[in-house]
């Protein structure tokens, strides 16, 4: 049976996070510096959790990484390999990321999503989130609207 296990990053992740991302449109993009300042002292709080399977060495399955603002945490980023997709591996991540923001006291998750993104948009329903707005032309390349999503954490 295939187990998947959700950890923190680490820096040695951080080269196949970046391939990961670069290989996915409809990932946020950031430069190389920026993923290097994930693990820097002085970086704004972040949670980067990655998705590896137990018997697999080196490579990635997925990831996502939020933004840790106190009470409101931000998803910025959350992409899962194509060829893994649909096995509930972004579930997890989420799922994980949404525990750790409970257990630190934060009281919302929010996220900015295409709209075209339905895959994305199932996963976050499906998790809890509802829409709580919109920005319009938000996205360039191609341009469109961002629906902003929110879970609102209950007390455990
Ligand atoms: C969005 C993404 C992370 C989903 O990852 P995943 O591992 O495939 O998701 P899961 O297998 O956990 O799916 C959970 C649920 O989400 C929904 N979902 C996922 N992919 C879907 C798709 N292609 N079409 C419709 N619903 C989908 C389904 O409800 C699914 O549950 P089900 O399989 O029981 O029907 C993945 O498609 C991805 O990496 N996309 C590119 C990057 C991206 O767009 N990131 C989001 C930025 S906000």
């Amino acid at each position: 049976m295939r187990t998947v296990l959700i950890r923190p990053a680490t820096h040695e992740d951080l080269a196949h996070i970046r391939a990961l991302e670069q290989q996915t449109d409809t990932a946020a993009h950031w430069a190389e510096r920026e993923y290097d300042a994930l693990f820097a002292a002085e970086a704004p709080a972040r949670v980067a959790l990655v998705a590896v399977e137990e018997k697999a060495e080196g490579g990635i399955e997925g990831f996502v990484i939020a933004r840790c603002a106190l009470d409101e945490w931000e998803i910025e980023n959350l992409v899962v390999a194509g060829s893994k997709r649909r096995r509930g591996v972004g579930g997890e991540l989420v799922r994980e990321l949404l525990l750790l923001a409970r257990q630190r006291s934060a009281t919302s998750v929010l996220l900015e999503v295409r709209e075209s993104n339905l895959a994305a948009r199932r996963l976050y329903e499906k998790l809890g989130f509802s829409e709580t707005g919109r920005r319009r032309n938000y996205y360039l390349d191609p341009l469109e609207d961002a629906l902003l999503l929110r879970s609102s954490l209950r007390i455990l």
